[in-house]
């Protein structure tokens, strides 16, 4: 039978609590993998990720937390030594921390533009820096980015978000071209409209809801496991010969609204 089988593995997840990220730590988990997810660490969701934690745990699987800001590049490098350190290497990394506040162009000042690059784009450096060292000593790495189709067509949030997904891209490929003779691979997963709590704050009006919802072939809003399962092949051994590409995962909108 063939199975995605990554049991050995052990990868990091920056923002894996919530929505499309803790989608990603359940499937790993359950496909084997060793699972070290970050956090903002915020008091609210405590309650929740402990019960995630045990979820994992009763089914089997291993998945640690750290709340690690993930724009915080020595907090990341910390993390990322920690977990070499503890399990003796680190497989994957899956940058996944964002956040897209919508608002238009005029609203952003350069702080809040820093701000948001930095958390967009800054995180997934961030971690690619922190995670490198490691992969390099060990002749192995899969780097999996979550961006955003926004890349494609503008998004309906804000320009900033799509700035730093766009630049998502060019450190993809950067890696690709310079690290994958040393067994490093690097892909970026596109989702459009996921069903989490990001997007369920922007379509909350039901009329908006149903015209996003009509502007899907697939005919429903994608679910966490959808992005999830794709991250997961990619970090497993069917992903090996992939390297650079833009993976999109949003029940043909992009290409339906060109
Ligand atoms: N949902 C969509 O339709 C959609 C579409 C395109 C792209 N995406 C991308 O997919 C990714 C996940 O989106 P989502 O919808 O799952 O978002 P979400 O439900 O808001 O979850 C975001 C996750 O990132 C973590 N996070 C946020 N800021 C962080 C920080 N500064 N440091 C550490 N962790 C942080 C959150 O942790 P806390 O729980 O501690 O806040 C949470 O685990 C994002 O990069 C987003 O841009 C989503």
């Amino acid at each position: 039978m063939v199975q995605i089988d990554l049991s050995g593995k052990v990868v990091l997840v920056l923002g894996g609590s919530r929505g499309i990220g803790e989608g990603i730590v359940r499937v790993l988990c359950s496909a084997g993998a060793v699972v070290v997810f970050t956090h903002t660490g915020k008091r609210e969701n405590r309650t929740r990720i402990a019960a995630l934690l045990d979820e994992i745990a009763q089914q089997g699987g291993r998945a640690e937390e750290a709340a690690v800001d993930a724009a915080d590049p020595a907090g990341t490098a910390e993390l990322a030594a920690l977990v070499a350190d503890r399990h003796g290497k680190i497989d994957g990394l899956v940058c996944n921390a964002g956040r897209n506040l919508a608002r238009p162009v005029e609203q952003i000042d350069p702080e809040v533009w820093a701000e948001n690059i930095e958390l967009n784009l800054g995180s997934a450096f961030y971690g690619i820096q922190a995670v490198l060292p490691h992969m390099i000593k060990a002749r192995f790495g899969r780097i999996v980015l979550v961006g955003s189709t926004a890349v494609f067509d503008g998004g309906s949030g804000a320009i900033d978000y799509v700035a730093a997904k766009a630049g998502m891209s060019g450190l993809m490929a950067y890696i690709c071209r310079n690290y994958a003779r040393g067994g490093i691979t690097a892909n970026i997963i596109h989702p459009s409209a996921i069903e989490t709590e990001l997007l369920m704050v922007r379509y909350a009006d039901p009329d908006k809801k149903s015209r996003l919802l009509a502007e899907i072939p697939a005919g429903r809003l994608g679910k966490p496991e959808d992005i999830a399962g794709l991250a997961a092949f990619l970090l497993s051994s069917w992903g090996d010969y992939i390297c650079g590409q833009q993976l999109v995962a949003d029940g043909g909108r992009t290409l339906f609204n060109r």
